[in-house]
């Protein structure tokens, strides 16, 4: 679950560094975006200087050239996970990345200085990638597709990770079955269209109008304008397996009374994290186990059907499918704009204020 990841991650930031240096790349320093306070894009720092921890075995230092810009990038930089990130601040956040290996650490075999790779940390990774030089563990970074450019493949691995773990590890779909992705046209739902396609299920999705020819092109059978249509009387039949990108009390409620008995409804809107930032960690998380707990007790009796909270985390297998699929062309994320590094809090305010529609990436020189 989410709080037992982080805490072992807090465990292992304080763990002393084991093996090569960054320096071995010759970097001590590097330029990174950093929150030194919680608030809103105006916050943001582009500061030079910022020190590149040593690396331990199992970690790959990356030379980024893309980062993808996430909701929870702009929710950690507002304070969200404050139970966690609090202490650490200044915070560098971000979670995707695509760029090049420029060290690894002594237990490294599979990378090599130069590669071009992509992946994304875990959502409670201390330190983001938002910056010149990150550092992400060796089961977080696969080669990226030589048909991919950094930009494109920077938008694809955390989105597609949390769509793989709850379609996957949570629902564990299989070929023929019917899934319902609620929010088609975000970058998740849009990953998670793909994914059940490529596993042979059939798929509808909710989204916006302008999102269902992308959403019919990713391989859904039905695209449903949530803004035009009852989403209820749209879909048609029961299905195996319902994925909730929203998470509202309305699409919770459609999700429910469209599952076949047995069958999982997964939220991303899980309430882990809003609880430990509200009573701390040590009352939080327990809290949020039992109102877990309690939703989940209350909708087998009611639906006779499984509800759970779905979080994206680390998967090497999941990746190297995401991999697969991405360079075969059958997984992608499009771009909508792309932000020079520099111009992050232009490109932090244009997805906070909905200016632009689709994923924004942020590019180095
Ligand atoms: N639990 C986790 O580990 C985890 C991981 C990743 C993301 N998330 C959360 O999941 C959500 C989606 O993330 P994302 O990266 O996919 O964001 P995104 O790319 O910004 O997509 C959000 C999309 O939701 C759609 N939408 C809004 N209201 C809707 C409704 N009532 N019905 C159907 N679609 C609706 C909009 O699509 P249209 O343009 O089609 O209207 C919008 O583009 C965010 O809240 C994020 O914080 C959680």
């Amino acid at each position: 679950m989410w709080w037992r990841a982080a805490r072992a991650r807090r465990r292992i930031a304080g763990a002393r560094a084991a093996s090569t240096s960054a320096a071995a790349a010759g970097e001590k320093s590097c330029r990174a975006v950093v929150v030194p306070r919680f608030g809103g894009p105006e916050v943001l720092e582009v500061r030079q200087g910022v020190p590149v921890p040593d690396l331990k075995p199992g970690d790959v230092l990356v030379r980024a050239r893309a980062v993808s810009i996430n909701p929870l990038d702009l929710r950690m930089r507002s304070g969200y996970g404050r139970s966690i990130f609090e202490p650490v601040l200044p915070l560098i956040i971000g979670r995707d990345i695509s760029g090049e290996v420029a060290a690894t650490g002594t237990s490294v075999s599979s990378f090599t200085i130069g590669q071009e790779v992509f992946g994304a940390l875990h959502p409670t990774a201390i330190r983001g990638t938002y910056t010149d030089y990150a550092i992400l563990s060796q089961d977080e970074l696969t080669s990226k597709p030589s048909t991919l450019s950094h930009v494109e493949a920077s938008a694809i691995p955390f989105a597609a990770l949390t769509a793989w773990r709850a379609l996957h590890g949570t629902a564990r779909i299989s070929e023929g079955q019917r899934v319902l992705v609620i929010g088609g046209g975000g970058a998740v739902g849009l990953a998670a269209v793909q994914l059940a396609v490529a596993a042979g299920c059939s798929v509808s999705a909710t989204c916006g109008t302008k999102s269902i020819e992308q959403v019919l092109a990713a391989g859904a059978e039905k695209a449903i304008d949530y803004t035009a249509e009852d989403t209820e009387s749209a879909v048609k039949g029961k299905f195996d397996a319902v994925l909730d990108t929203i998470g509202v009390p309305e699409t919770e409620r459609i999700g429910i009374n469209v599952l076949r008995k047995g069958g999982p409804y997964m939220t991303l809107q899980g309430k882990a994290a809003a609880l430990a930032d509200r009573y701390g960690l040590a009352v939080g998380l327990p809290a949020a186990t039992a109102v877990l707990l309690k939703k989940q007790m209350q909708y087998r009796y009611s639906h006779g059907i499984d509800y759970w909270w779905t979080y994206m985390r680390a998967d090497s297998e999941g990746l190297h499918e995401i991999q697969r699929l991405s360079g075969a062309g059958k997984l992608q994320i499009p771009v909508e704009k792309t932000f020079p590094i520099s111009k992050v809090r232009e490109a932090h305010e244009a997805k906070e204020k909905r200016l632009v529609p689709g994923k924004v990436v942020l590019e180095f020189d």
